[in-house]
C-alpha cells in the first residue's frame, strides 16, 4: 500500500477506481507510486467543477463520459522534444531516406506514422529529416505522394500539431540549418513550421486501442515513449497491430527504455538501437 498522507481524500479506494478507468479507457497502467502525480493532475479538474473531494469527482466521472475523457487526457504524460533520441533520425536519414525517395520517384506512396505524437515535435523532426536542409532537397516531397500521420489520444496536443507553433526554447534542439529553412519566426518567442512541412502532416485524435481507420501499410512507424505506460498484454497487442500495419521491410522505432515483448517480435529483425524492420522485403 502506498503512502497516502498528504493526498487529501485521494485514498486507495479512489485511486483504484481511477486506475481501473485508465486501464479500461486507454490501457494506461497506473501504479500506486503515481498517487501524488494523479492528485496534482486531477486537482485542476476538481476545481473546474467546484469540487473539493475526490469521491465527489469520481461520482461525476461515473456519469459523465465527457469528464471521463477529460480525466484520461489529464493523466497522460505529453513530455516530448524535437530530435529526441536523435539516432533514430540518423537512421531515417541514412538508411530509409534514399529508398523512400526512390519509391516516391517511381510513383509509389510513402507513409510514416507518429503514433502517440504528443505536440508534434516528433512528426516535424521526421518531416525536417525527410526534407533536408534546403528547398531543393525537399522537392521530392512535393513531387511524390508522401504523407505523415500524427495521432494521439489527447485532443489538446493534436491541436498543437495543427498549430505547429513552438517557443524559442522548444526549437533549440533542432539543427540550425533546419531551423533556418523550416521555421518562420513570429513575434519574439514563437516559431511556426513552414507550410511545406505542415502540408505533409495529417494530425488526428486516436486512441491506439480503438480500431484504426487507416487502410494502407506504413513504411515506418514511430511509437516512442508511449508503450512504457501500458502493461505487458497491452504492449503485446499493440506490437502485433503495428507489425500488421507495417509493409514488409517497414521500420518500427520505439523508445529507449522499450523493447518488443510479444509474439509479433518474431516477425521483426533488429536493425539498430530500438529499431526493428519487418521481415519479408526491402523498403
Ligand atoms: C511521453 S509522450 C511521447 C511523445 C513522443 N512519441 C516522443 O517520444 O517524444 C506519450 C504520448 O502518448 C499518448 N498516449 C498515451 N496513451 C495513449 C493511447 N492509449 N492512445 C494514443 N495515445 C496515447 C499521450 O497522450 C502522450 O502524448
Amino acid at each position: 500500500m502506498g503512502d497516502w498522507t498528504g493526498q487529501a481524500d485521494l485514498g486507495p479506494v479512489q485511486f483504484r477506481e481511477i486506475a481501473a478507468i485508465m486501464q479500461k479507457e486507454a490501457r494506461i497502467h497506473l501504479v500506486e507510486a503515481k498517487a501524488t502525480l494523479v492528485h496534482s493532475r486531477l486537482s485542476r479538474r476538481l476545481r473546474e467543477h467546484g469540487l473539493t473531494r475526490f469521491a465527489d469527482y469520481l461520482a461525476l466521472v461515473r456519469d459523465d463520459a465527457k469528464e471521463r475523457d477529460a480525466m484520461v487526457v489529464a493523466l497522460t504524460t505529453n513530455h516530448t522534444h524535437f530530435f529526441r533520441e536523435n539516432h533514430h533520425f540518423g537512421h531515417l536519414r541514412e538508411t530509409l531516406l534514399p529508398r523512400l525517395q526512390a519509391r516516391a520517384r517511381a510513383g509509389e506512396k510513402v507513409r510514416i506514422w507518429s503514433a502517440g505524437c504528443s505536440s508534434g515535435e516528433e512528426v516535424y523532426s521526421i518531416a525536417m529529416t525527410l526534407a533536408g536542409e534546403s528547398g531543393t532537397s525537399a522537392n521530392w516531397l512535393k513531387q511524390g505522394d508522401v504523407r505523415l500521420l500524427a495521432t494521439d489520444i489527447a485532443p489538446h496536443v493534436v491541436e498543437a500539431v495543427h498549430q505547429a507553433r513552438y517557443s524559442s526554447s522548444t526549437v533549440q534542439p533542432i539543427p540550425a540549418a533546419y531551423r533556418r529553412q523550416w521555421l518562420r519566426q513570429e513575434g519574439t518567442d514563437s516559431h511556426v513550421v513552414t507550410d511545406t512541412l505542415r502540408s505533409l502532416v495529417t494530425a488526428r485524435v486516436l486512441n491506439l486501442f480503438e480500431p484504426w481507420p487507416m487502410r494502407q501499410r506504413y513504411d515506418a512507424i514511430f511509437c516512442r515513449n508511449v508503450m512504457i505506460y501500458f502493461d505487458d498484454p497491452a504492449k503485446a497487442e499493440l506490437e502485433a497491430r503495428f507489425v500488421e500495419m507495417l509493409a514488409p521491410g517497414g521500420t518500427l522505432y520505439i523508445g529507449h527504455s522499450e523493447r518488443l515483448i510479444g509474439p509479433a517480435a518474431a516477425q521483426m529483425e533488429p536493425a539498430g538501437q530500438t529499431i526493428y524492420v519487418k521481415k519479408g522485403g526491402a523498403r
